[in-house]
């Protein structure tokens, strides 16, 4: 998947992984991270999620990371946020009360730009790299966010049925993902209504990263 596969897809409208409405696992399982009203969160590959204004409402601080500018422009419209917009050396920074979206690619993002962040948030986005980038991503994440806690939804599904993104990601990849340094717990397993893209059954699942 490379920016051309992501910029294609928000051009053409083809976004079928975009909820539209607040993610199951994260409105049960925000706890978890223990935040305190006022701290801030760090969604990677961020999208247009729903999520963002939830965690806004919430009280909540949100930092995300986004490639497509379509998909940050049109999150702010749908806030109904003028943001104010202003380029940091590799990224374009779409900024508003309490929001900072970084545009550009995530592995080019360092800590110092990000600031700070008490949690990260992953939803379809490791599920949203091939196996080959997995690892590096997990690690330049915690790099970025200084090993901050995350909440993270993953999907498993039978991989030859399906081709992703998304991908089907084992409790195995998470460990050799994530497991060098955090404490991965299992919070909780769902079935995919209808199945994932109505073509295969799938489970989602919520996890507990804690630095170790
Ligand atoms: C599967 S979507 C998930 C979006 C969002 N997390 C959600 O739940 O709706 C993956 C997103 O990651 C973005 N993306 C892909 N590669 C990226 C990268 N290297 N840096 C930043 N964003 C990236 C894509 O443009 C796309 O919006």
């Amino acid at each position: 998947m490379d920016a051309k596969f992501w910029h294609d897809r928000w051009q053409e409208g083809r976004l079928g992984f975009h909820e539209g409405k607040v993610n199951r696992m994260l409105e049960a399982h925000i706890g978890a991270l223990k935040l305190a009203p006022g701290q801030r969160m760090f969604l990677p590959l961020c999208g247009k999620a729903v999520d963002i204004p939830w965690l806004l409402s919430q009280g909540y601080q949100v930092a995300g990371a986004e490639l497509s500018e379509i998909a940050v422009h049109d999150l702010f419209s749908e806030m109904g946020v003028t943001p104010e917009v202003t380029d940091t050396e590799r990224h374009r920074r779409y900024a508003a009360e309490g929001v900072d979206i970084f545009v550009g690619d995530i592995f080019e993002l360092s800590a110092s730009v990000v600031g700070q962040v008490d949690a990260v948030y992953d939803r379809a986005a490791l599920v949203a790299l091939p196996g080959e980038t997995r690892t590096e991503y997990a690690a330049h994440l915690a790099e970025i966010t200084r090993c901050a806690p995350q909440l993270l939804v993953t999907f498993e599904y039978d991989q030859n049925v399906m081709e992703g993104p998304p991908f089907s990601i084992t409790q195995d990849e998470v460990e050799c993902c994530h497991g060098a340094r955090f404490a991965i717990k299992v919070l909780a397993e769902a079935v995919v209504p209808g199945g994932l893209k109505g073509i295969v059954p799938a489970r989602e699942k919520a996890m507990l990263l804690q630095p170790l």
